[in-house]
């Protein structure tokens, strides 16, 4: 891809709008020069605060963490993709191995992929391996991404029409990942290792060639490595994204115009 995407994941931060809007001012500011492509997820309860000032700011987007896979109707504390796109925003996290972990499935990760696909949303979709799969070895860690894929796909008519630019892969090492208390850093050669085969699978299977960004933790010390890699397109970025210093730095990595 021409330009890295960078999607910052603001997870279950800031408490108050006040602080969103100081964090999101400060990203929009830091990164009108880069050549990167900004994507800010925050909570679904500031995604209305925050689209007044993003209309405005065309350079970063909006996207949520999640979604739900119906379209509205009797579903108490559900929020459908129309709800989200009528509030102007473009992509939405599906499958992050945090909610994964609060026991969110295949079939639920699919059905929400096929409903925002169709809400009118573009997709980020977390796959990765825990530590324990890694430690059996790449070709095992490859196989249970590759199942990841497979899973989160099925539910989606061959035919459908799925273009590429609707559906980034954010491969996250789940080892690699700052709220694991055992995580230690990815490398961008293995990152992109993983990433190069997550690309042969989508080509292969289901004849897609999308963005796939890392979803490992990166800083502002290692952000250059993994981001100037031409096999990595891109980072989901978690803690550092709230910080708009340290945030606005990673962009920079990318170079700007
Ligand atoms: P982190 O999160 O940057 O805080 O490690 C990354 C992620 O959750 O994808």
């Amino acid at each position: 891809m021409e330009r890295k995407l960078i999607i910052a994941n603001w997870k279950s931060n800031p408490a108050t709008e006040k602080d969103a809007l100081r964090i999101f001012r400060g990203i929009v500011a830091g990164v009108r020069k880069a050549k990167a492509e900004v994507v800010v997820c925050p909570p679904f309860v500031l995604l209305s605060a925050l689209s007044h000032v993003a209309g405005r700011m065309s350079r970063v987007s909006l996207g949520a963490q999640d979604v739900f896979w119906e379209h509205g109707g009797a579903h108490t504390g559900a929020v459908s993709p129309e709800m989200l796109a009528n509030l102007g925003v473009k992509w939405v996290i599906i499958g992050h191995s945090e909610r994964r972990r609060l026991g969110e499935t295949d079939l639920d990760i699919c059905r929400k992929v096929r409903a925002a696909i169709a809400g009118g949303l573009k997709v980020i979709l977390c796959v990765g391996e825990p530590l324990s799969v890694r430690k059996k070895g790449i070709s095992v860690a490859e196989q249970f991404v590759r199942k990841q894929l497979a899973q989160a796909l099925a539910c989606i008519p061959r035919r459908y029409p799925f273009p590429s630019e609707r559906l980034v892969i954010a491969y996250e090492p789940v080892w690699a990942i700052s709220t694991n208390r055992k995580a230690k850093p990815d490398t961008p050669e293995n990152a992109a290792l993983m990433i190069a085969y997550i690309k042969k699978v989508l080509r292969s299977r289901f004849y897609i060639l999308p963005t796939v960004l890392y979803g490992g933790s990166v800083n502002t010390r290692d952000a250059k490595g993994f981001l100037a890699h031409p096999g990595i397109d891109g980072a989901l970025v978690g803690g550092a994204s709230l910080k708009p210093k340290d945030f606005t730095a990673i962009v920079r990595a990318v170079g700007s115009r």
